[in-house]
C-alpha cells in the first residue's frame, strides 16, 4: 500500500478520483475539509445558517450530518415516517438513535398524521405511488422548514445519484429538470433554500467516511420502490466509470459548469406551469389545492 499523501505513514485508503493515498485521520480530515469546500465553492449556506438535515437513515443523510456536526454547523434533522412498516420503523429508530449519540435534535414529520394517508395507502390507489412519493417528500421537508424558519434544507445526495439522475434526464430530454440541476436552489416563492453538499462525493467515500465514524446506518433500500430504471442509468454510469475513471465527476461537474447556466437562463419556459400558492396549505405549487391537500381530501371522504 502507498503511503499517506499528508504524513508519509502508511496509507489505509486510496481515492480514486483523486488519486489521493491516505491514513485513516487524513482520510476523515480530507473528508471534512472537501465537504466545507464544496459548501463554499456553491455558496451553499454560511457558518450561522440554521440548517436542516433530511435524515433517512441511510449512509449519506447520517455521514452528512455526522460531518456536519464535526465542522460545527448549527444542525437539526428531520425524518419523513412514509408508514412503510418495518422499513419506517427500523429506519426512524436507526436515525433516533445516531442524533441521540451526536446530542442533536432529530424531529419526525409522519405522513399519516399529516395527510391520513400512507405510502402503502398511496400504493393500493396507483402505479405512481414512488415518484409521488418523491414528491410528497420534498412537500413536507419544505413546508417543515418553512414553519420552524430553517435557513437550509440539506440532503445526502452523493455524486452517483447525481452523475444517475443527469445522465437519465439528458437521455429523455427532461429539461425541466435539467434545467434545476445544480446542488443548490436559492430560496423564493415559498421555497425554502436546497442544498446537496455531497455531490461531489462518490459512494465509495462516504460508505468509508460512516464506517470509520462508527456510524451505524441502514443498508436496506425501501421495499416499494421499484427503482428499475433508475437502477440502469446507475449501472451504465459504473460501468462507463470502470472503463473510463472520472467519468462520473467529469460529466457531472461539466454540466453544471458548460449546460447548465444555458438551461438555467431559460427555466420558466420548461416548467409546465407557473407556480401559485395553495390556498390550503399555504404551499407553493402548481394548482390550488395542490396535490397533497387533494390527496388529503381523498383520505377523509
Ligand atoms: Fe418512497 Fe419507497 S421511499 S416509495
Ligand atoms: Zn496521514
Ligand atoms: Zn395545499
Amino acid at each position: 500500500m502507498a503511503r499517506c499523501r499528508k504524513c508519509r505513514k502508511k496509507a489505509d485508503i486510496f481515492i480514486p478520483h483523486h488519486r489521493l493515498p491516505l491514513c485513516d485521520a487524513h482520510f476523515k480530515e480530507w473528508f471534512e475539509e472537501y465537504l466545507e469546500r464544496t459548501i463554499k465553492k456553491f455558496k451553499m449556506f454560511p457558518k450561522t445558517a440554521k440548517v436542516l438535515v433530511a435524515i433517512s437513515g441511510g449512509k449519506d443523510s447520517l455521514a452528512l450530518w455526522q460531518a456536519l456536526t464535526n465542522l460545527g454547523f448549527d444542525t437539526e434533522g428531520v425524518f419523513i415516517d412514509l408508514g412503510i412498516e418495518d422499513f419506517s420503523i427500523i429506519s426512524r429508530r436507526v436515525s433516533e438513535n445516531f442524533a441521540e449519540n451526536i446530542g442533536k435534535t432529530l424531529h419526525v414529520v409522519s405522513l399519516k398524521k399529516e395527510t391520513g394517508i400512507s405510502i402503502p395507502d398511496l400504493k393500493a390507489r396507483t402505479q405512481k405511488y414512488c415518484s409521488l412519493c418523491g414528491s410528497i417528500k420534498r412537500y413536507l421537508l419544505n413546508r417543515f422548514a418553512r414553519l420552524n424558519k430553517f435557513d437550509v434544507i440539506v440532503t445526502g445526495h452523493n455524486l452517483d445519484d447525481e452523475a444517475s439522475s443527469l445522465l437519465g434526464n439528458t437521455i429523455n430530454w427532461h429539461l425541466k429538470y435539467l434545467a434545476r440541476k445544480y446542488p443548490v436552489l436559492p430560496e423564493g416563492n415559498g421555497f425554502v433554500k436546497k442544498a446537496k453538499p455531497l455531490c461531489r462525493f462518490t459512494s465509495f467515500e462516504i460508505k468509508e467516511y460512516a464506517r470509520r465514524q462508527n456510524i451505524e446506518f441502514l443498508e436496506e433500500r425501501c421495499p416499494l420502490s421499484p427503482e428499475a430504471t433508475r437502477l440502469v442509468y446507475a449501472e451504465i454510469m459504473d460501468e462507463l466509470e470502470k472503463r473510463m475513471p472520472g467519468t462520473k465527476i467529469r460529466f457531472y461537474m461539466d454540466y453544471l459548469r458548460k449546460v447548465y447556466p444555458i438551461f438555467n437562463e431559460r427555466v420558466e419556459e420548461f416548467l409546465e406551469k407557473p407556480l401559485t400558492t395553495c390556498e390550503f396549505c399555504g404551499e407553493p405549487s402548481v394548482s390550488s389545492p395542490c396535490f397533497v391537500c387533494k390527496l388529503k381530501a381523498e383520505a377523509k371522504a
